[in-house]
């Protein structure tokens, strides 16, 4: 047997309204007075007040950081910091998406740690504990509330990780509820994202391993059989839950075996023009199996019958660019207006991705990134 090592959130708690008993682990955790990390966004909708009012309800105020923003700069995570240490909390709640749960992991450390921000990111930087943390997601999609990983926009274009184990949060809590009003395209795109950890995890080249495989092949029986229903009548109970369940067991498996060129390719459309993270992934994802398949064709065979119902590597693509279409996603480079003389630019950006491309079934090469944004385009 391949050696093997596997990790993820120490507790994880999935359930309809899971979210207005979050008084509970901030009581067994210790926690008196949170710090609770969300977007703009989810303050408008009124998504957060129910859960706000249980909490105060238990004599639990939290004081609130609700400046996130979609692929956080560094500045939100300073400004958050900030916020905490004025109100001298003693732990940190995330309600939102990646990027609300991302800024509070690293708050969370950046808190308790004598290390600053810039001494933290790469792979296993943080040497110091974290304060409380307790991470709620809303949409179904990054896996970030099991993965030890954050990431966040270093510049324009670039973005950077932390990734170390201290950012496992003590407990998950996935309230599908909270889902339920998750828009059509958001939940397409997340929904995309998901089904890609699980296939990049189960072909990853380095880390493959067989709890990963268990539950890549889980995710992506719950993402496929629920994402049409989820995307377009938002308020099925069961097609939510089903969908925030495997986006989490996807999470699950690639923190353990990790992303690869799909992520890459998809990494220099947010960095240039700010399209979404699932979108990214979901433009780029059929060429890059079809580039993949001379090595991974076992493996995607093993997928087909989960994801498609039909027997054959190819069947597993067909079926993806079928999602892509029925879910309404744009389907091409060319429909989101990515400019094609920027090809080239955004295959060597790519290739500065060897963190994850070291991961692919296949090696990838400049002109081979350039042939897959070709065959996207
Ligand atoms: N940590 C990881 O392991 C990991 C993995 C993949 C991606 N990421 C990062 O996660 C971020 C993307 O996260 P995301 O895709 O979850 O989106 P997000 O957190 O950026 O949110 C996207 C939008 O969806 C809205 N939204 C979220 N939940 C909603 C709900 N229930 N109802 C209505 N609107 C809702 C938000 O207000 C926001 O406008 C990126 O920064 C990406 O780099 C992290
Ligand atoms: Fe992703």
């Amino acid at each position: 047997m391949q050696p093997f090592s596997f990790n993820t959130a120490a507790s994880i708690v999935c359930g309809g309204g899971s979210s207005l008993a979050l008084h509970l682990h901030c009581q067994r955790l210790g926690i008196s007075r949170p710090l609770l990390v969300t977007d703009p966004g989810l303050v408008t909708i009124g998504l957060l007040e129910p859960l706000q009012a249980a909490l105060a309800s238990n004599g639990l105020a939290p004081v609130m950081f609700d400046q996130v923003r979609e692929d956080p700069p560094e500045s939100v995570i300073m400004d958050a910091v900030e916020v905490a240490l004025e109100n001298a909390v003693d732990g940190v709640i995330a309600v939102g998406g990646g990027s609300s749960m991302d800024v509070a992991k690293v708050v969370a450390v950046l808190l308790r740690s004598e290390q600053s921000l810039a001494e933290i990111y790469g792979v296993d930087q943080v040497s110091g504990e974290r304060l409380p943390l307790i991470l709620v997601p809303t949409t179904a999609g990054t896996g970030s509330e099991v993965t030890p990983v954050a990431v966040i926009t270093t510049g324009e274009t670039t973005k950077a990780g932390v990734s170390s184990a201290q950012l496992l949060p003590d407990v998950a809590v996935l309230d599908p509820d909270l889902t339920l009003g998750l828009p059509s395209a958001i939940t397409a795109m997340t929904g995309i994202d998901a089904m890609v950890h699980a296939i990049e995890a189960y072909t990853s080249r380095h880390k493959k391993n067989p709890i990963s495989d268990n539950l890549a092949r889980q995710a992506l029986r719950l993402l496929s059989g629920s994402v049409r229903t989820a995307v377009h009548e938002g308020t099925d109970r069961e097609a939510r839950a089903n969908m925030l369940l495997g986006a989490m067991l996807a999470g699950q498996a690639f923190a353990n075996a990790p992303v690869a060129a799909v992520h890459a390719l998809a990494y220099p459309l947010g960095g240039h023009y700010h399209i979404p993270h699932g979108l990214s992934n979901s433009l780029v994802l059929p060429a890059v199996l079809r580039f993949n398949m001379p090595a991974a064709e076992p493996l995607y065979a093993e997928l087909a019958p989960i994801v498609a119902g039909k027997t054959g590597a190819d069947a597993l693509v067909v079926e993806l660019e079928a999602i892509i279409a029925d879910t309404g996603l744009p389907a091409t480079l060319a429909q989101a207006s990515v400019p094609e003389s920027d090809l080239a630019m955004l295959a060597e950006d790519a290739m500065l991705q060897q963190r994850l491309l070291i991961n692919n079934p296949r090696d990838v090469l400049l002109e081979d990134a350039l042939e897959i944004y070709r065959a996207a385009y």
